[in-house]
């Protein structure tokens, strides 16, 4: 049966369990923390300690949006997770998800739309649900970006205050070939839980997702890709070809345009204002970018919520993560509107519609 609606009914976070200042990063690469604050407004972020996988983060979440729910793990009847940094090439980590929380053979289904995992994940899932697929669906954005850290066991150690004794020059300068990208990214996962409401004045209300694949290299992977044989090697290793490329101008310009437009597009589609949004909550790339994005919309700071200073870019974590605060903090109430939006690789972009 084809439902008319569905909201949240719950939400919850977790971070990796170390947290790295901006200081602790200028002992392993050529960084400050003036740098990182004036360009991305980032303080810290949250790293996993070695060992721990994405599905941990995610179930971790997810075990914080059931109970916030109400739901019993055994009620979930599908999980749709997006990440861009799974515990194995493949398979996904949604199926390692469903087996740590002890489910039963329920379909599951990976995304990985990066930065904006969360607002094309949602769409999934409220569709999924919609059509009948599942009752009650959790949807998790979960990301470990440790790995992509171009940083050796003694950099790691010195990130993390586990040491203080000094980085080689030679580990210092290949660190600071990818300075730009690394200071960004923490680890952490959000997750909600999703099922149908009849209530017609409240939930998801609408879409409005884009892709534009023509500038895939100004934000990409550039190894472990079957373009290659083998798909990953020494070579790939030597050369940092596993850190994320990004043409971070590029990025910035295009977060800065593609958001606000999907959002008065989503607004344009649900036949809504942007005076009728009380809150945006964009995806957490960079503060500039979220004031970038304020001030074409005209908001007023009390309409956007940001939270890139306490956890960093986190890819399909940053909006679930402050959806659960701003619910939690009371900052969102029942009825309110609100609208997500996000830009990442791909490039995808794209913004939701809520009614709380
Ligand atoms: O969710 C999608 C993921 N990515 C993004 O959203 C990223 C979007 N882009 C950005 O956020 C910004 O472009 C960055 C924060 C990545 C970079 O800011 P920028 O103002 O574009 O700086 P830049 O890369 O043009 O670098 C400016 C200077 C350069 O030095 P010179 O050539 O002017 O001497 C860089 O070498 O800053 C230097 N630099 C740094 N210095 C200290 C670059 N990274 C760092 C660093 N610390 N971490």
């Amino acid at each position: 049966m084809v439902q008319a609606h569905t909201r949240i009914y719950g939400s919850g976070f977790v971070t990796g369990d170390n947290c790295v200042k901006n200081e602790a990063l200028t002992r392993v690469c050529d960084t400050t923390d003036e740098w990182i604050r004036e360009r991305s407004g980032i303080e810290q972020r949250y790293f996993v300690n070695e060992g721990t996988a994405t599905s941990d983060l995610a179930v971790a979440a997810a075990k914080k949006a059931l109970a916030d729910a109400g739901w019993q793990a055994s009620d979930v009847d599908y999980i749709v997770v997006a990440t861009m940094t799974p515990d194995y090439y493949f398979p996904g980590v949604s199926s390692i998800v469903q087996a740590k929380l002890g489910l039963g053979n329920i379909p599951t289904l990976d995304i990985r739309q990066q930065c904006s995992g969360f607002v094309y994940g949602l769409q999934v899932s409220d569709a999924l649900v919609r059509a009948g697929a599942g009752k009650k669906l959790l949807f998790i954005g979960a990301e470990i970006h440790s790995g992509f850290m171009p940083w050796s066991k003694h950099q790691w150690d010195v990130a993390l205050g586990k040491s203080t004794d000094p980085v080689s020059q030679q580990d210092r300068d290949f660190a600071t070939k990818f300075r730009h990208l690394t200071v960004l990214f923490g680890d952490a996962a959000g997750a909600v839980c999703i099922a149908p409401t009849d209530d017609p004045k409240r939930g998801i209300l609408g879409f409005s997702l884009h892709t534009d694949g023509k500038d895939v290299e100004s934000l990409y992977v550039p190894s472990a890709g079957f373009k290659y044989r083998p798909y990953f090697s020494e070579e790939h290793v030597r050369e940092g070809r596993y850190v994320p490329v990004m043409d971070g101008r590029t990025v910035f310009k295009m977060a800065v345009t593609k958001m606000p437009e999907s959002v008065n597009a989503v607004l344009a589609k649900c036949e809504l204002k942007l005076d009728d949004v009380n809150l945006l909550i964009p995806h957490q790339a960079n503060l500039r970018i979220s004031e970038g994005v304020q001030k074409q919309l005209k908001l007023a700071d009390d309409r956007i919520y940001n939270n890139i200073q306490k956890y960093g870019n986190t890819t399909a974590a940053t909006i679930p993560i402050a959806y659960d605060e701003c619910r939690k903090s009371g900052r969102i109430k029942k009825g309110d509107l609100i609208a997500f939006t996000g830009l990442g690789a791909g490039f995808h972009w794209g913004a939701a519609l809520m009614r709380e």
